[in-house]
């Protein structure tokens, strides 16, 4: 960060910059600017932090990965960039669960992907599914992170965070948590927890889940007859980086829109005139859309306005072909959602915090 300046604090558990460029702080790569960024290394200085904000009447914001945030503009107030380490079985075996299992307690600030390998490393499965996914582990229950047939919230045990309404470290049980697809309470009391860090639930024995397209036969190509759960997150990775472009040379966060849940009703309308269309029934007055497909039949997959454009290799992703702005990618996707809906009717909703 040779533009700010650095004052260290980090006695105090935290490193304070003021005028900072939040360029490298987030996957999508776009120029922003912070007022002040504050890297938190020991959540314990939170509270703290979070008091002198409110006593200055700065607007905080919470950053973990960046992996699913796109900054339009700067930001006025505070960053605060959690970096917090710490990874642990706190549980060796615990009572009552089904099968042999442990907990396991991890940092918010801990790389995600190294965290699964961690796990798998111990002898724990579950999280194998959910291999390269970028961002932290604190990001990953926010967004109840999901792929190729699994979703984080299944494994999460219990969640850490500071409540800033009451100002009080609380626990929050899986329940709590209200976890659905790409979405939990921290998404929708979206500033009000801060995630210091998360229990997981995880097996010892579990059947591995293979059943979405593509997992078998990425499995079959490795040689793998009699894979466990380390074969599989190898082949999860393998599928992603041929299918996903690669946040570290193409700025991007991944899927930039949910997919759709309709009305069944409209679903089958849609299915109707469109035989070859994705459908995936969530349960009985609801169904899935791929937004992929919708973006791909609208001709976007691969659309470039500028440095933003749609990958080519996966129509679900926005990408930032060099010096993008925020502003121009969030403009290219409105651009997409007004296309996918006047084709279809269905409005695509951003996953990514856009500010
Ligand atoms: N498809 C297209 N065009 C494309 C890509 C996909 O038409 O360019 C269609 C195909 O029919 C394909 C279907 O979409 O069969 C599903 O594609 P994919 O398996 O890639 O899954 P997705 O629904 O597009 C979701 C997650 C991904 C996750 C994959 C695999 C969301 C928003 N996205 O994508 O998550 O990796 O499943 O499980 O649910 C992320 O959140 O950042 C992310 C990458």
């Amino acid at each position: 960060m040779n533009d700010s300046r650095a004052s260290a604090a980090a006695n105090f558990g935290y490193t304070v910059h003021e005028n900072a460029s939040l360029l490298d702080r987030t996957t999508f790569r776009v120029p922003a600017r912070a007022a002040t960024l504050i890297d938190v290394h020991e959540f314990d200085a939170v509270p703290r932090l979070l008091e002198q904000a409110g006593a200055q009447n700065r607007e905080v914001l919470v950053l973990g990965g960046g992996s699913n945030v796109l900054f339009t503009r700067d930001w006025p107030g505070i960053v605060l960039a959690l970096r917090t380490r710490g990874l642990d079985i706190v549980e060796q075996h615990v009572p009552g669960a089904p099968g042999d299992a442990a907990i396991v307690r991890a940092a918010a600030g801990e790389t995600w992907d190294d965290f699964v390998h961690w796990t798998l490393a111990h002898g724990l499965r579950g999280l194998e599914n959910l291999a390269l996914i970028p961002g932290s582990v604190g990001a990953a229950p926010i967004q109840n992170i999901g792929a190729y047939g699994v979703e984080v919230g299944e494994f999460v045990h219990a969640v850490q965070a500071f409540d800033r309404t009451t100002n009080s470290i609380v626990r929050l049980d899986r329940a709590a948590c209200a976890f659905a697809y790409r979405d939990s309470l921290f998404k929708r009391e979206a500033g009000r927890y801060l995630i210091a860090a998360v229990d997981f639930l995880l097996p010892r024995e579990r059947a591995l889940r293979l059943d979405y397209d593509g997992v078998r036969e990425e499995l079959a190509a490795m040689g793998a007859t009699d894979p466990d759960a380390r074969a599989v997150a190898h082949a999860i990775s393998r599928v992603r980086t041929r299918k996903l472009p690669d946040p570290v040379t193409t700025g991007n966060a991944g899927s930039f829109f949910k997919n759709p849940i309709v009305a069944a009703g409209v679903a089958d309308a849609l299915r109707h005139e469109n035989a070859k269309m994705p459908v995936w029934p969530v349960n009985d007055g609801h169904a899935k859309l791929s937004a992929a497909w919708l973006i791909e039949a609208c001709g976007l997959k691969g659309f470039r306005d500028g440095n933003a454009g749609v990958s080519s290799q996966h129509a679900l992703v926005l990408i930032n072909h060099g010096n993008a702005s925020g502003a121009q990618i969030w403009a290219l996707a409105r651009h997409v959602m007004d296309a996918v809906q006047a084709r279809f009717g269905v409005r695509l909703e951003a996953e990514p915090l856009i500010v």
